[in-house]
């Protein structure tokens, strides 16, 4: 198994581009198959999720490829409806496939991606959306069955704003008869991009970005080529790692608008950060200063993608900090890795209290998933001496050479592969 191998230390400094966005490229590369034909998509980083779902892609029919940051999709081909456990397995956003196949095939099979390291991770609101546009749904162990003969606009209220169900309720209305509108939508920026593919391919859509997203189904839809939008959970995870190397940090082709509430926290905690376009400079020259209390919540709100992270600079802040969680019931598990190298922190049901401590030492830790993995990187980056961090294939999933981003920007960082033994 590689490891990444970390001398900390060291402030980040220099200037870096974020790559695409890994949830805005997922939905739109599963969505790329309502249309029939050669759809490009640009801007598409090279992480083992896409290389899944380039994979499940090809078992349903499709030529898909990645050359450089351009995914290629030829369509014409799909004609299974079996998504493989197998790749189920792999990567829960195949359930991203579900709108989708039921709108090109008119049935989609495929199994419950059940829970993972964050949490239990229902799609119950996928199903109930689906069923009111006409989907019926048959589940037989954790086998999902769905078929229509054909979809019907519908009134859809999600009783929370998933991201996924919006997504997979959007892609099945896209095609369906009539108008659907999605009242309780969840609004983060990746739905916006999701749309604006969809309507660059002829659909008709209003409203992603908001509460209420309306769409009017349309007879088909034209392939076409898009490029996606940076990756916001990446840029704040560069500009947390900056602050607690005290570095100096410009990031380009990022969307600030997208990281509003990210920026907010960090100037809180003493971080200086300006704007110009789309480059955006990080500098922190003083310890972090502690925030009585942040919760994560659905966009616009502080993301629970970023949570493990921030949680490494609180450690580093001069006082008590809480961090409350809110989305995932089970995304802690790096609290218990980071007390590891010497942070203080007590979780009581959702809440993290975490005290400063004026440093953090080096340790062999693990990665227990991907955004708690970037979490151990950022504590490596300012701990004192030496850590290991296992199983960072989590980190692979959302972080594209995350070894080669940070030592552009000056870290001591490598990637280590077992000695092979005969
Ligand atoms: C997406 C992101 C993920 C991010 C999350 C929240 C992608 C590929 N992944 O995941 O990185 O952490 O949004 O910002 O875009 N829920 C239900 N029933 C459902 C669906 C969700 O109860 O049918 C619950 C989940 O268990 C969870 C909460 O809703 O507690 C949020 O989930 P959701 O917004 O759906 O996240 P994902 O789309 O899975």
């Amino acid at each position: 198994m590689e490891k990444l191998v970390i001398e900390g230390g060291r402030p980040l400094t220099g200037t870096i581009r974020i790559h695409g966005a890994k949830n805005a490229a997922l939905p739109i590369m599963a969505a790329s198959i309502m249309a029939e034909g050669t759809v490009k998509i640009q801007n598409v980083p090279n992480l083992s999720d896409i290389h899944v779902m380039l994979d499940i892609l090809r078992a349903l029919g499709c030529e898909a490829g990645h050359t450089g940051d351009t995914v290629t999709v030829n369509t014409t081909g799909v004609h299974e409806f079996h998504i493989p456990e197998s790749l189920m397995s792999q990567m829960r956003s195949s359930i991203f496939l579900m709108g989708p196949l039921l709108s090109r095939l008119g049935r989609v099979e495929l199994y419950q991606p059940g829970g993972c390291a964050i949490g239990e991770r229902k799609i119950d609101l996928h199903l109930q959306g689906l069923a009111a546009m006409g989907a019926v749904i048959e589940e037989t162990g954790n086998k999902v069955v769905c078929t229509a003969e054909e979809l019907r606009g519908a009134e859809i209220m999600l009783d929370y704003p998933s991201v996924g169900a919006t997504e997979n309720i959007m892609m099945a209305a896209v095609m369906a008869k009539g108008m659907t509108t999605i009242t309780g939508a969840a609004r983060e920026p990746e739905i916006q991009d999701l749309q604006n593919f969809l309507n660059t391919m002829g659909a008709k859509i209003i409203g992603a970005g908001t509460d209420t997203i309306t769409i009017e189904g349309v007879s088909e839809l034209t392939p076409c080529t898009y490029r996606i939008i940076p990756d916001r959970i990446v840029a704040g995870t560069l500009m947390i790692a900056t602050a607690v190397t005290r570095g100096n940090v410009t990031l380009e082709q990022i969307s600030p608008a997208h990281l509003t509430s990210a920026i907010h926290v960090l100037k809180r905690a003493g971080v200086q950060i300006t704007i110009h376009g789309d480059i955006m400079n990080v500098c922190a020259l003083a310890r972090p200063k502690s925030i009585e209390r942040i919760v994560t919540s659905p966009y616009p709100s502080f993301p629970t993608d970023l949570q493990s992270q921030i949680m490494v600079l609180f450690s580093l802040a001069d006082g008590l900090s809480v961090v409350k969680e809110t989305v995932f019931e089970g995304r802690f598990r790096h609290v218990d890795e980071l007390s590891r190298m010497g942070a203080d922190i007590r979780v009581d049901l959702n809440s993290a209290f975490i005290r400063g401590v004026p440093r953090l030492y080096g340790a062999t830790v693990e990665a227990t998933d991907l955004r708690a993995g970037a979490a151990l990187v950022i504590a490596g980056l300012a701990a004192q001496g030496t850590t290991v961090i296992e199983q960072i294939h989590h980190i692979d999933r959302g972080y594209e050479q995350i070894e080669r981003m940070l030592g552009r920007l000056g870290a001591a960082i490598q990637r280590t592969s077992p000695v092979k033994t005969e």
